[in-house]
């Protein structure tokens, strides 16, 4: 029988007061495939970046289905098919990233981006762990940091930032990271030291380190780019943010559709749920929205402050 979902898709281009809840058939799982009843969706800026027309705004791709990650219950999965993780039965936990169409109460998708969800991580959290987790292990691969080193991290508060502080901290780096002052507490949670973004940003990091190794840019301001530019070296900046800015200055962006980081970010996902299930890694998630209030989520979301993940339940 055919399964139908609520899903929110973006019919046209424009913010958030674009969604529209619609009815949608889901596929049934064919070989390679699983269906998941998705119990939390995460929420991304790229989400809604990818409906607003700044990136691309050809009719031809309309409409536009937001939710690049989920975590849920599988209810079918195709004929000889094993999750990424391996095995794979209906009833079983899960997350899945980089999919299609996540804003959903159902998706059918490829089971090579589908992972057993760790018994420890509720779903909301597991919804939220990848696309950030990805990132910011992407930015460490482009710009390596090591023990003894001391970094600078623009949006250290925001998910990509907590995420990046977590990892350098691992790896014995020194981070120091701005973030507004109500968020300082954040900052240090994950290891950093943080530092108020604003006028005055250079003194205030050349105060508490004289020299910056390198720089990761997780906010994509002129402000941080500048302070980057005149702190660490060219060959060190790396931004997920400031991709005109990358281009005209000659420093590193990177974005989960270059080739070499999809490769690489799929090929960490394990891990990063292996480090959350182990407690090693911590996605802060601050509060969840039913599905149907969407909008209303990635309005908050673009606010630019969320105070940690954002996820949507069906
Ligand atoms: N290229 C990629 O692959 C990729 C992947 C993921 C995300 N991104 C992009 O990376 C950015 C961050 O994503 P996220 O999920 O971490 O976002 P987020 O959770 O919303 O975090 C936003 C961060 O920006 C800070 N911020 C807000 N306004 C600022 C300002 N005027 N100056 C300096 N800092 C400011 C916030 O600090 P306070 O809250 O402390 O004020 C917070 O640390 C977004 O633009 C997103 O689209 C790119």
């Amino acid at each position: 029988m055919t399964e139908h979902a609520t899903q929110v898709i973006a019919p046209r281009y424009g913010g958030p007061e674009v969604l529209q809840a619609v009815e949608v058939e889901v596929p049934q799982a064919g070989p390679g495939q699983v269906t998941i009843a998705v119990r939390a969706a995460g929420v991304n800026p790229t989400d809604y970046k990818g409906f607003s027309g700044r990136m691309s705004s050809d009719p031809a791709a309309l409409p536009i289905r937001p939710g690049y990650e989920v975590a849920g219950v599988v209810t079918e999965l195709g004929a000889d098919t094993e999750l990424a993780s391996g095995g794979g039965a209906v009833g079983d936990e899960v997350v899945a990233f980089r999919i299609p169409g996540g804003y959903s109460s159902a998706v059918t998708v490829p089971a090579e981006d589908v992972f057993a969800k760790p018994a420890g991580l509720d779903f909301p959290t597991a919804a939220n762990l990848l696309l950030v987790g990805t990132t910011a292990a992407d930015m460490l691969r482009v710009v390596p940091a090591a023990a003894g080193e001391t970094v600078l991290v623009h949006g250290a508060s925001g998910a990509v930032g907590v995420v990046l502080l977590q990892l350098l901290r691992a790896r014995g780096v020194r981070a120091l990271g701005t973030a507004s002052e109500s968020r300082f507490d954040e900052v240090r949670r994950f290891g950093g030291e943080p530092v108020a973004y604003g006028d005055g940003l250079t003194a205030r990091v050349v105060a508490l380190a004289p020299a910056i190794d390198a720089a990761y840019d997780c906010v994509g301001t002129d402000e941080a780019v500048d302070v980057s530019l005149a702190l660490a070296p060219l060959g060190r900046i790396v931004t997920i943010a400031a991709h005109g800015r990358a281009q005209r200055d000659g420093f590193r962006a990177i974005g989960g559709r270059d080739p070499e980081s999809k490769v690489y970010r799929d090929g960490v996902r394990a891990q990063l749920i292996a480090l959350a299930g182990a407690g090693d890694l911590v996605v802060p998630v601050a509060r969840t929205y039913p599905l149907a209030r969407a909008a209303e989520a990635l309005t908050h979301l673009a606010n630019g402050h969320p105070g940690g993940k954002i996820a949507l339940i069906p």
